[in-house]
């Protein structure tokens, strides 16, 4: 059974908070948009298919209780700016309506549709690596980021691997935490390793394919995703590891011209001054915390999407998808 990050249930939507996990199993209940602004924010849900599908039951949520819709999707989205998923789901929401049943029946349309959409990005993914493969994955991209099935944890689940590396995912522990927890619960065999340590690993010869998510994917291939992908993408292509990346046609973004077009969220310097929210550095050192970075397309060796694995040069292929349908879901 795949763990669902979020469930709509008598009025409200519950998300289970992943802050906690994987400890402790809480469930958040929403009634409202900023109560689920608030939770996407603090990352109680996370990852970028998962936080629109939270946006898109928010939008319902606030239609139901008579507030304003538009203002709700403006302060949505805004809670995450890097995650093109957010605003692509707002955006559809609104599309089919501003009434609570439309809004609702969209919602509900986007999650049923999550776990063959998931699926279908495991399938193509999976082509691309051999079974028995050792491989190397940053943050979380399994179920709990997209309320389906994944995507890059999808294909390296599916592609049967002999073992994976997880990266640890610093400052939240992403990997550590919640990638972990669901390869332990799909009994594929993993390691946690520092972040710190991946280029040694893939030194020794231990690292067969590299396969991370992305929260956005310019127009010419350049894919933002967890920072430290970036640096994974250099190590990878140093040792001539072949580098994919997982995601769905809505993590795309045509109207984004090139990876310096994303804008990079920022997050507070408390999360890399703190470890589990115990203070680490001295009271009053100071500290950058950028939440993504992006990788130039040159680093990629191919995209699996739900339709096909695309690869460079990537202008074409993204281009026709997005044509043949501006509504991937
Ligand atoms: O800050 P997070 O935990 O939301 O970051 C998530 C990622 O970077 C994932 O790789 C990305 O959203 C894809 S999730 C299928």
């Amino acid at each position: 059974v795949t763990v669902k990050p979020l469930r709509y249930e008598d009025g409200a939507l519950l998300l289970l908070d992943q802050t906690f996990l994987p400890g402790e199993e809480r469930w958040l209940r929403c009634e409202s948009a900023a109560e689920v602004g608030d939770g996407i924010e603090r990352l109680a849900v996370r990852g970028a298919p998962a936080i629109g599908l939270a946006a898109a039951y928010a939008l319902a949520l606030e239609a139901r209780r008579g507030g304003d819709v538009q203002a709700a999707a403006q302060l949505l989205a805004a809670t995450r700016p890097t995650a093109v998923n957010l605003r692509w789901a707002l955006d559809r929401a609104l599309e089919h309506g501003s009434g609570p049943d439309e809004l609702l029946a969209f919602a509900h349309s986007l999650a049923a549709a999550q776990f063959d959409q998931d699926q279908a990005i495991a399938r193509h993914g999976a082509e691309l690596i051999e079974p028995g493969s050792r491989v190397l994955t940053h943050c979380n991209t399994g179920a709990l980021a997209t309320g389906g099935a994944g995507t890059a944890l999808g294909v390296i689940i599916a592609s049967e691997p002999s073992h994976v590396w997880v990266d640890e995912t610093r400052p939240l522990l992403q990997g550590a935490r919640l990638t972990a927890w669901e390869l332990e619960h799909a009994g594929v065999p993993f390691a946690v390793i520092v972040d710190a340590a991946a280029g040694a690993i893939m030194a020794r010869g231990e690292v067969d394919a590299v396969v991370v998510g992305a929260d956005r994917i310019a127009a010419n291939g350049d894919v933002a995703n967890k920072i430290g992908t970036y640096a994974l993408a250099v190590l990878a292509a140093h040792h001539a590891i072949p580098f994919y990346v997982a995601a769905p046609l809505s993590t795309i973004d045509p109207a984004t011209p090139t990876g310096a077009a994303i804008p990079i969220e920022e997050r507070s310097p408390d999360e890399v001054l703190e470890l589990a929210g115990r203070r680490i550095s001295p009271a009053h050192a100071s500290a950058r915390n950028p939440a993504f970075d992006v990788t130039p397309a040159a680093l990629v060796a191919g995209i699996a999407c739900e339709r096909e694995v695309i690869r460079a040069p990537y202008e074409d292929p993204i281009s026709r998808l997005w044509n043949r349908t501006s509504t991937p879901a």
